[in-house]
C-alpha cells in the first residue's frame, strides 16, 4: 500500500536522468508514487506497479516538478523599504546602506512579530512551489538579537545561516575591525548553536576579503559551513574566496572575471544566482550562459529580503533567467530544483528519483517550460511537501 499516486502526468520532470530523458529526467505520461513520504517510484504510466495507493490525483495530462529549492533568503525581518524602492525606481542606486533601515525595525519589532511575519513569508513560497527554504539572519547585529533572528528561524526551516557580517553594526560604523572582533568571538559563541551555515557579505561597503576569511574561519571553527554574498555589486575576492574554502556556494555571483569563472568551473562550489535581486534594483543580470558554458554548476534562488528583492517566487526567478540571463527552459527548471539542493549540499530534495523527500508540484500547464513562457501566471496548482498536501 502506498499513500498517493499521481497519474497521467503529461510531463514528469525527476531531475533523475536514470528515469527518463536529458538531465531533467523527463517522462511523458507519467506517474508518481509516494509513500512514507518519500518518492517510491516514478516512471511511465504503463509501467505503473500494481500497489493500491490510498489517494489517487489525476494530473490530466499537466505537469510535475519537483518542489523548488530556494537556498538564498533572508526572511526574518520587520518593517518594509518601499520607499527606498521608490527611490530607486526614480533612478537612486542601490546600496547596502539600506539595510541599516531594516536592521532599526527588526532589533523594536518582538520575536512574535518576526516570527509571524517569516511564517507568511514561507507561506507565501510554498504556494508558488518552494518546498525548501533557506534563511539567514542578519538584521540583528548585536549578540542577543542575531541569536534571536537564528531562533526565529530555526522555527520555520532547518536551513540556518548565520550572517552576523551582513554590514558593520551602526556602532561600530567607526571601528569595523573591532566588529569584526565581536563577530568572531562572542556572536558566533551565541550563535554557532542555532545554525548550519555562516555567510559573509563581501562587497565594499560591507566586509573586505581578509574580514570575510577571518571570519568564514571561526565560523568553521564552531562548526558552521561556509556560504558567501559574492560579486553582487562589483568585482571583487568573494568568489575566488568561496571556492579557496570550499564553500557549498557563492551567491550573486554578477561581476565575475573570467579567472572567477574558471575557478568556479574546476570546484563544486556553487554559482547561486538570484535575478530578482538585479530586477529589484534595476541592474545588470549575471551571465549564466557563460557560467553554464564553462561547466559551472548554476542554482537560482529569490534572495527574499525587503530591501533589494521583495519576493519570494521561484517562478519569477525562472522567467527572470531565461529572458535575461540566457538560460534555456530547462536549465532554469533544474537550477530552481536540483541546482538549489546542490547549493545547500542536499541529496534528498530537489529531485523526483527513487527514495527522495516527496516534494512536487503540479502545474497548470502541459510543460515545466510554460514556467517561463507564460510569465506571472499562477500556474502552481498543487504542492505536496513531504508527502503530504500542503497547497491544494
Ligand atoms: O542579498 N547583499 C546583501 N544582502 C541582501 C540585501 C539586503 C538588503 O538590502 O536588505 C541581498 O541582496
Ligand atoms: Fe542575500
Amino acid at each position: 500500500m502506498t499513500d498517493l499516486l499521481i497519474d497521467d502526468i503529461g510531463t514528469l520532470v525527476t531531475n533523475d536522468p536514470s528515469l527518463g530523458e536529458g538531465p531533467l529526467g523527463l517522462v511523458r505520461d507519467g506517474a508518481l508514487l509516494i509513500g512514507d513520504g518519500a518518492v517510491r517510484w516514478a516512471g511511465p504510466q504503463t509501467a505503473t506497479p500494481q500497489a493500491a495507493a490510498d489517494e489517487r490525483v489525476d494530473a490530466a495530462g499537466r505537469t510535475v516538478v519537483p518542489g523548488f529549492v530556494d537556498s538564498h533568503s533572508h526572511l526574518v525581518f520587520a518593517g518594509d523599504r518601499t520607499a527606498e524602492f521608490a527611490a530607486r525606481m526614480s533612478g537612486r542606486p542601490y546600496t547596502a546602506g539600506g539595510i541599516r533601515t531594516t536592521v532599526e525595525a527588526t532589533r523594536a519589532a518582538s520575536s512574535e512579530t518576526l516570527s509571524r511575519n517569516m511564517r507568511r513569508l514561507v507561506a507565501e513560497a510554498l504556494r508558488s512551489g518552494t518546498t525548501t527554504i533557506e534563511c539567514k539572519s542578519g538584521y540583528g547585529l548585536t549578540v542577543a538579537h542575531e541569536r534571536r533572528s537564528l531562533e526565529v528561524a530555526r522555527e520555520h526551516t532547518d536551513e540556518v545561516t548565520f550572517m552576523g557580517a551582513h554590514v558593520v553594526a551602526p556602532e561600530y560604523a567607526e571601528r569595523p575591525d573591532d566588529y569584526v572582533v565581536l563577530v568572531c568571538t562572542a556572536m558566533l559563541d551565541a550563535c554557532a548553536p542555532h545554525a548550519k551555515w555562516i555567510d559573509v557579505f563581501c562587497e565594499r561597503g560591507a566586509f573586505d576579503g581578509d574580514q570575510t576569511r577571518t571570519i568564514l574561519a571561526a565560523g568553521a571553527r564552531r562548526g558552521l559551513l561556509p556560504r558567501v554574498h559574492a560579486n553582487q555589486l562589483g568585482p571583487g575576492p568573494g568568489v575566488q574566496i568561496a571556492v579557496e574554502l570550499d564553500a557549498a556556494s557563492a551567491d550573486h555571483a554578477t561581476h565575475l572575471s573570467d579567472d572567477d569563472v574558471e575557478a568556479l568551473a574546476a570546484s563544486s562550489t556553487v554559482a547561486t544566482l538570484l535575478p530578482a535581486a538585479e530586477f529589484s534594483t534595476r541592474a545588470a543580470y549575471p551571465d549564466a550562459r557563460r557560467l553554464l558554458d564553462a561547466g559551472v554548476t548554476v542554482a537560482l534562488a529569490a534572495d527574499c529580503n525587503p530591501g533589494s528583492s521583495y519576493t519570494t517566487n521561484m517562478p519569477f526567478c525562472i522567467a527572470l533567467a531565461v529572458r535575461e540571463m540566457g538560460m534555456t527552459p530547462d536549465e532554469a527548471v533544474w537550477s530552481a530544483t536540483m541546482g538549489g539542493a546542490r547549493a545547500l549540499r542536499r541529496t534528498d530534495v530537489g529531485h523526483l528519483g527513487v527514495g527522495a523527500r516527496a516534494d512536487a508540484v503540479l502545474l497548470d500547464a502541459p510543460s515545466h517550460a510554460h514556467l517561463s513562457y507564460r510569465p506571472g501566471v499562477p500556474l502552481v496548482s498543487a504542492v505536496w511537501r513531504g508527502g503530504e498536501a500542503a497547497v491544494a
